[in-house]
């Protein structure tokens, strides 16, 4: 008789176990942590990156919710991009303003975003010729990200700016320009991908050593759109 109530104890146990499993409770560290990102997103970054993180916003945002930049950066990079923003542009910086939950809790949110990893095809060494970067950079992007990566109203992002180019890897940029971002104005630029641009590894390289030794202009660029 003992034997056989010990043995639906255990019976029980596993049973409660698994279910607990199954309904996530493990998870929902998690799932707090994207609700409560959800909701400092709405208050604080929805005006600009928009209700789906398109950049839809009314004001100025960037398509943060793309998979392409999502599978480009890490937890940390999104956390450094929010915490240290970027001067001279629309994008605040939140360290002063918001607390070190929050941030974490945004990062979490914006993570949730991603639906697929991405595996990109990147040079392993990237170095490359700069005086021939700029004169490639003014060829095909200085159109829309200005002069010297100064940015350009409704057109293109600020590329000098000194937390862009800090919390940016040569790697990271490498993917942003040679496949660029989907849905938005940044298409793709390596040859072979559905482009305008098609240029070759070598011209991305050289473009990115190009943007290595912009300075930042000090002028403060208010708006952005994407369109
Ligand atoms: C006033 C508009 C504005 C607000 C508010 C704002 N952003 Fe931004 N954000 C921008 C712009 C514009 C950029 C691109 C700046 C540039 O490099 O030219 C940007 C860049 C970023 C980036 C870097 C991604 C990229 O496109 O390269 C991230 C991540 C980001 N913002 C997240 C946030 C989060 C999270 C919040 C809220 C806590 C927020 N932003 C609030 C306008 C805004
Ligand atoms: C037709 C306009 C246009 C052209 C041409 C263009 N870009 Fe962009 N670029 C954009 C826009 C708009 C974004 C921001 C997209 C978004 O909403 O996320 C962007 C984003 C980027 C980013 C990511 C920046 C960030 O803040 O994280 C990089 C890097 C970049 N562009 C580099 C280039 C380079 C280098 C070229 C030339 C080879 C180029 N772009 C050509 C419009 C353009």
């Amino acid at each position: 008789m003992k034997k056989i109530l010990i043995g639906s104890y255990i019976l029980i146990i596993i049973v409660v176990i698994f279910g607990i499993g199954k309904s996530g409770i493990f998870d929902s560290k998690n799932e707090k942590a994207i609700a409560a990102g959800e909701k400092v997103y709405i208050n604080n970054c929805l005006v600009c990156h928009g209700e789906t993180g398109k950049g839809e916003g009314s004001n100025s945002g960037t398509a943060i919710n793309n998979q392409h930049f999502l599978s480009a950066v890490s937890d940390k990079d999104l956390y450094n991009y929010v915490k240290y923003g970027r001067e001279g542009t629309a994008m605040p910086a939140y360290g002063p303003r918001l607390q070190e939950k929050d941030l974490n809790n945004l990062t979490a949110f914006m993570r949730n975003w991603q639906t697929k990893e991405i595996d990109f095809d990147v040079p392993k060494t990237i170095s490359g010729d700069p005086e021939r970067g700029l004169k490639k950079y003014n060829l095909y992007c200085l159109n829309c990200h200005g002069e010297a990566g100064a940015g350009k109203l409704k057109m293109g992002t600020v590329l000098s700016n000194p937390q862009y180019l800090q919390y940016t890897t040569d790697k990271q940029m490498w993917i942003g320009i040679a496949y660029g971002r989907e849905e938005t104005r940044m298409g793709p630029s390596l040859k072979g991908l559905e482009g305008a641009r098609q240029l070759s590894k070598k011209d991305i390289t050289d473009i990115i050593s190009y943007l290595r030794t912009v300075k930042p202009k000090n002028e403060k660029i208010n708006d952005y759109l994407t369109p």
